[in-house]
């Protein structure tokens, strides 16, 4: 029998959900996203985040971080508003509507004063990798009014709830929902199929996607692509549901029977949307 608390996600659910521009748009209003990620040893997942959140449709976005990733997502992407950080603070990066924090952040005390700074925001933050890591050991971090959104896969789960990944592999829908439960958080769960899961909602289970997703960097451009749909005004639960769908669909695409590149998966984003809008 079918668990009414479990929902498969289809394309005419992503179709409804997903925001296009008016007439009445304008970059502000078509959802301003921050990303701080990325750090001297990890530059790319700053790169790979923001290329996300421009692929998605994201009116704008605003990256912060130090000199190195800086000057690649600088290199990478001229549409992107940058801001060197001297020191792990927010103040001039200007107004977001959503942050994506935490891909190849760093787990030191810059990292921990720069999420800090992001948490204690009044704006939704979808939280990933290196800042899912930080809040594995200060779960303070998560005293906030404003939604979040993790998108850990089963090892960095285990980590935030002491609990093994192999009992995780084994109960993925359970454990997601422990996770909801205990943190008060929307949870994204990765894997060859991702689940969704918040307090008082069934679980949306996804299965777009391909193993060849399974390569260094796609959890990056997820976050961004997950990000962006949050910035534009799209629900924790529902950003997290679309975004994974997306991404599965780009990796689909990307792949097409063959190896890809994470910085490919976000390229190939528009012809997910496109894909998933285009009715018959
Ligand atoms: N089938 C379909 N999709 C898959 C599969 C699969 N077999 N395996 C992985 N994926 C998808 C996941 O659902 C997710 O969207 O690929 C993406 C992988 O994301 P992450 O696990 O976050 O991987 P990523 O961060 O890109 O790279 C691995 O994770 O543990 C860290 O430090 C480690 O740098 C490494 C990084
Ligand atoms: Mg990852």
């Amino acid at each position: 029998l079918p668990d009414p608390d479990v929902a498969a996600l289809t394309r005419g659910d992503v179709e409804d959900l997903l925001p296009r521009p008016g007439d009445e748009s304008d970059k502000y209003r078509r959802g301003v996203l921050g990303v701080a990620a990325g750090s001297d040893r990890y530059t790319g997942a700053a790169v790979l985040a923001v290329g996300g959140a421009l692929r998605a449709g994201a009116g704008m976005v605003r990256y912060a971080g130090t000199h190195e990733p800086v000057a690649l997502v600088r290199a990478h992407w001229p549409e992107a508003v940058i801001t060197p950080l001297e020191r792990p603070s927010i103040d001039d990066v200007g107004r977001v509507q959503a942050w994506v924090l935490g891909p190849g952040l760093g787990t030191g005390d810059w990292a921990h004063e720069l999420a800090a700074r992001v948490l204690a925001s009044n704006v939704p933050v979808l939280i990933d990798a290196d800042g899912l890591t930080l809040v594995a050991k200060d779960r303070g971090l998560l005293r906030r009014t404003a939604p979040v959104l993790i998108t850990p896969h089963a090892g960095e789960l285990a980590r935030l709830l002491r609990a093994d990944r192999d009992d995780i592999e084994a109960a993925r829908l359970d454990h997601a929902r422990r996770a909801a439960a205990e943190l008060g958080v929307t949870v994204l769960l990765k894997g060859s199929t991702t689940v969704v899961a918040e307090d008082a909602r069934p679980v949306r289970v996804n299965r777009t996607g391909t193993p060849w997703l399974a390569t260094g960097g796609t959890g990056d451009v997820l976050s961004g692509v997950a990000g962006a749909l949050l910035a534009q005004g799209l629900s924790c639960y529902d950003a997290a549901s679309c975004g994974a769908y997306l991404h599965g669909v780009a990796g689909h695409l990307a792949a097409d029977g063959a190896p890809l590149t994470a910085a490919e998966v976000a390229t190939s984003v528009p012809a997910a949307i496109r894909a998933v809008t285009r009715t018959a």
